[in-house]
């Protein structure tokens, strides 16, 4: 199995955004499939929506990885988040940490989040031509000084302190193994294993959407990724991103 994801990795002190910059070089110059670029620093890590990403300066990875999943239909594409997300819960289990995905992509030790995924995507026809896929992993930083509503890092989790290169390199090599899986289409075993290491799945929850809070429990995800909550009442709803709270 040839490795793709980190087969060049680009190392920078302080860089705006990994995405950022990634996106920037393939306006100039041809990237290899599964090139990383590594930070030690972000001045702009960005989150999800309008979100800043907190990272202290050489205490966690910072990164985005570049990739062209032309196999992958655009109504698949949440296969790719899914992919990423165990791979990174994978590259946890091998420390011996079981996290879960909090839906869509959050990564979480028990209640907090240890790591966030932020995947932009460019469409062509209706494939997805290219995919920047940045990671921002907790690793060694101690204190949280952003208004984040709960973040962990692994050091706070085992007390022990962690080498980053070697840690890029391993998450790299088990993010590779997912992403093969999804090349030869393996959605049997990528949706199973996500199921399984969902946040709350099955447990009766407080969440809140437009119409106020409500008790739920989450079944599962549908083929586009919207997250299916039954209410208390019965009733099934499905939810994009955004839509519904965890409380
Ligand atoms: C989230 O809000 O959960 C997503 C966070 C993604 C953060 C990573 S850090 C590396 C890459 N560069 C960025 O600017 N953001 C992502």
């Amino acid at each position: 199995m040839k490795r793709i994801i980190g087969s060049t990795i680009d190392s920078i002190s302080t860089i705006d955004s990994t995405n950022n910059y990634a996106a920037a070089q393939l306006l100039t110059k041809s990237l290899s499939e599964g090139f990383v670029v590594v930070a030690t620093s972000q001045n702009v890590g960005r989150g999800q929506g309008q979100n800043q990403w907190e990272s202290e300066s050489g205490k966690n990875l910072t990164f985005s990885i570049v990739l062209y999943p032309e196999f992958l239909e655009i109504r698949k594409q949440f296969e790719l988040s899914k992919i990423i997300s165990l791979g990174v819960l994978d590259f946890l289990l091998s420390l011996g940490i079981k996290a879960s995905v909090k839906w869509p992509n959050d990564i979480y030790l028990g209640d907090k989040k240890v790591a966030g995924i932020l995947i932009e995507n460019s469409i062509r026809g209706s494939k997805i031509s290219t995919a920047i896929v940045g990671i921002g992993l907790n690793i060694n930083q101690q204190i949280f000084i952003s208004n984040a509503p709960n973040p962990v890092s692994l050091s706070q989790y085992t007390g022990l302190i962690y080498p980053l290169e070697e840690a890029l390199n391993q998450l790299c090599s088990f993010i590779d193994v997912r992403y093969h899986q999804l090349i030869q289409k393996n959605f049997d075993l990528i949706d199973r294993d996500y199921m399984t290491n969902l946040y709350r799945c099955d447990i009766w929850a407080s969440y809140s959407d437009q119409d106020g809070d409500f008790g739920g429990r989450i079944l599962g995800v549908d083929e586009i990724g919207q997250l299916e909550i039954e209410k208390r009442n019965g009733e099934i709803v499905k939810y994009q991103f955004k839509e519904v709270v965890f409380k």
